[in-house]
């Protein structure tokens, strides 16, 4: 412990106080090649700091909870994206397209939404596009 207290009060102090800074950023090139061996240490020694300080945020910001899956009933996972194209000439008078991706049926909606909102008190629905004189009130 001694040793530690030396190298941390005596030392290091030292050797910072007998480190040939410059006064300005033009003097940098006026340092011999000793001058700079001298200097390197605490540049290496700054820059793993840095280095040490940026890899843990990032290792932080790594290990955050990622949301839930939208998809986490497993459709079409062999796609990159899950697309689906209609004509709207094809839809007919009324059709109900799952929002909840519960649905056995996907992209219908087969009101399995219904279940997942009593459990877990949501309140997701399906999109309904009928025609204007088929609409409910
Ligand atoms: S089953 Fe998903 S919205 Fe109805």
């Amino acid at each position: 412990m001694e040793s530690l207290k030396l190298l941390i009060t005596v030392t290091f102090p030292n050797y910072l106080r007998n480190l040939p800074i410059p006064d300005t950023l033009a003097g940098f090139g006026d340092l011999t090649g000793s001058d700079v061996l001298r200097i390197v240490p605490l540049v290496g020694a700054l820059a793993a700091a840095v280095y040490l300080v940026v890899s843990a945020m990032k290792g932080k910001k790594d290990d955050q909870p990622k949301p839930p899956k939208v998809n986490f009933n497993c459709l079409d996972k062999d796609k990159d994206k899950i697309v689906d194209s209609f004509d709207v000439e094809d839809l007919g008078n009324k059709t109900c397209f799952c929002r909840c991706w519960r649905s056995k049926k996907f992209p219908y909606c087969d009101g399995s939404h219904n279940k997942h909102n009593e459990a877990c008190c949501d309140n997701v629905g399906p999109l309904i596009i009928q025609k204007k004189e088929e609409k409910t009130s």
